[in-house]
């Protein structure tokens, strides 16, 4: 069997990691990018000999057919761009794989026109940041199955691996890779704002130190929230002030260095978070398809919120800063671990409940569990909890939500009593805990048995017409509301 081959267009931080990657695991790699820099940067880092140029058909020339291409530039006007110039000069049965955060309508769009002139197209969702690229990411590709054969073994050799399976599958058809991406992205928004959540209430809620809530989170990463993005919380709230990276060190940074301080880095950070837009998408599809994603959506709204800093300034000087002591710190600090499990199965069931909808309304063909599976091990989102998700899926791959799932009743039971009272002191302590509190609701909404909603539908019909349907006969109903009785 003849070597496999991958062409990388953009050898950038993502790309030169993942063409690294690639040639590491055994695949003969090709790249190119514009720039001459980054061409002799790979060049330069590459183990073995490796072709690189920066003229694309040098580039096409040294790929056997059919090619196997990834693209790793911006999302965006860059990609249509890449794909404009390449696809007139591909054969047929070529594969482009788009391997950047692509809105997934983008990708729907590219794969259409990639098709109707004879190519393969996939869009692949990449998670894991520049180590995950370099050295084992989770990767998501969704498109035609067919060609997927081709690059399997390239791409399972360079995903990362969790007992003997990479993290790394054909996921469906059309744009399902990026759509998972994008909600894998969600998810992340969502318990990244958990944890800020939760750092605010020990810090203002319950006065801890960096180094104390450090250590908690890291105890916590021992049990069942044993995940990346608790693992890294607790790294940052040790960190000291003391590593001074040089701006030619920081691909983009400008500005002097960071300070040297020895005091807690966290806390010479300013509060305000950036977005590139990935979370905002996956609510504004929610919010399309009628799928209730409220920790999500809060978490884009908390970066929004943090983002008006000066407007916050001045309201607080003239409203008053609400956050506080709780009312029974220690209370606060032992249920926070009980309270995180709860939401963080909150968040993944918000996720993949919107996967299953949008695996329907798009006909992607998702099979939940193996995107479980996938995001167990190289992705921002790892964590030993995604093992249970599969198993849950696996036991039926029709679970409408995961907080149904057998598994997790007892979790549920057991975790949403410290969950309610963590929200309750934190909001007596004035502390805004968004996620927490729009987790609970959206767990006590999705177990209401009965919701306020038929007064929402009498108001509809009393000022609109709009009808109403009644518990006790079949229909549609509209009704003289009487005035009078105000
Ligand atoms: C990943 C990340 C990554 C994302 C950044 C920044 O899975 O590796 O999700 O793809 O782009 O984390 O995202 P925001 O700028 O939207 O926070």
């Amino acid at each position: 069997m003849s070597t496999p081959h991958l062409g990388v267009v953009g050898l950038g931080i993502m790309g030169r990691n993942l063409a690294l990657n690639a040639l590491d695991s055994g695949t003969t790699v090709v790249g190119t990018d514009l720039g001459e820099d980054a061409v002799r940067g790979f060049e330069a880092e590459a183990a073995s000999d490796v072709v690189a140029t920066t003229d694309l058909d040098a580039f096409l020339d040294a790929l056997p057919t059919p090619r196997n291409i990834l693209v790793m530039v911006p999302a965006g006007k860059p990609v249509d761009a890449v794909l404009g110039s390449l696809a007139p000069k591909l054969a047929e049965g070529d594969l482009v794989i788009d391997g950047g955060n692509s809105h997934f309508p983008d990708t729907s769009r590219r794969h259409d026109e990639m098709a109707a002139q004879g190519l393969h197209f996939f869009g692949m969702g990449v998670s894991g940041g520049e180590d995950g690229a370099r050295h084992g990411p989770s990767m998501m590709p969704g498109g035609p199955k067919e060609p997927y054969a081709r690059v399997a073994p390239i791409l399972e050799g360079m995903a990362a691996s969790v007992d003997g399976e990479p993290c790394v599958a054909h996921l469906g058809a059309g744009a399902s890779g990026h759509y998972v991406k994008m909600v894998h992205n969600g998810i992340e928004y969502g318990l990244m704002q958990l944890l800020a959540e939760a750092y605010d209430l020990m810090k203002r809620g319950a006065g801890l130190g960096n180094d104390r809530m450090g250590d908690l989170f890291a105890e916590w990463n021992t049990g069942p929230l044993r995940s990346y993005l608790v693992e890294i919380t607790a790294d940052i709230l040790h960190q000291p002030d003391t590593v001074e990276v040089q701006p030619d060190e920081m691909p983009g940074h400008e500005g002097p260095p960071a300070g040297m301080t020895g005091r807690y880095l966290l806390d010479f950070i300013a509060d305000t978070a950036n977005q590139k837009g990935t979370g905002k998408w996956t609510s504004q599809d929610a919010l399309d398809l009628g799928v209730p994603t409220p920790t999500i959506d809060v978490a884009v709204t908390a970066r929004y919120l943090s983002a008006l800093k000066d407007e916050r300034v001045a309201a607080s000087g003239l409203l008053g800063t609400p956050a506080g002591r709780a009312e029974r710190p220690d209370d606060l600090v032992a249920g926070l671990e009980r309270a995180l499990r709860a939401v963080f199965l909150v968040t993944y069931a918000q996720g993949f409940a919107l996967l299953k909808r949008a695996s329907d309304a798009y006909e992607y063909g998702l099979d939940p569990g193996t995107v479980a599976r996938i995001w167990r091990g190289g992705c921002i989102i790892r964590a030993d909890m995604l093992e249970t998700f599969r198993e849950a899926f696996r036991a039926d791959p029709d679970l409408p939500n995961l907080l149904v799932a057998p598994a997790f009743t007892e979790i549920l039971t057991d975790c949403r009593h410290a969950l309610r009272e963590v929200v309750a002191l934190g909001v007596g302590a004035g502390i805004p805990v968004p996620a927490f509190s729009a987790s609970l609701a959206y767990l006590d909404a999705y177990r209401s048995e009965w919701l306020p909603a038929n007064l929402v539908a009498a108001q509809r019909d009393y000022f609109g017409a709009h009808t109403f349907a009644r518990i006790d006969k079949d229909g549609m109903f509209h009704s003289q509301w009487d005035p009078a009785g105000l």
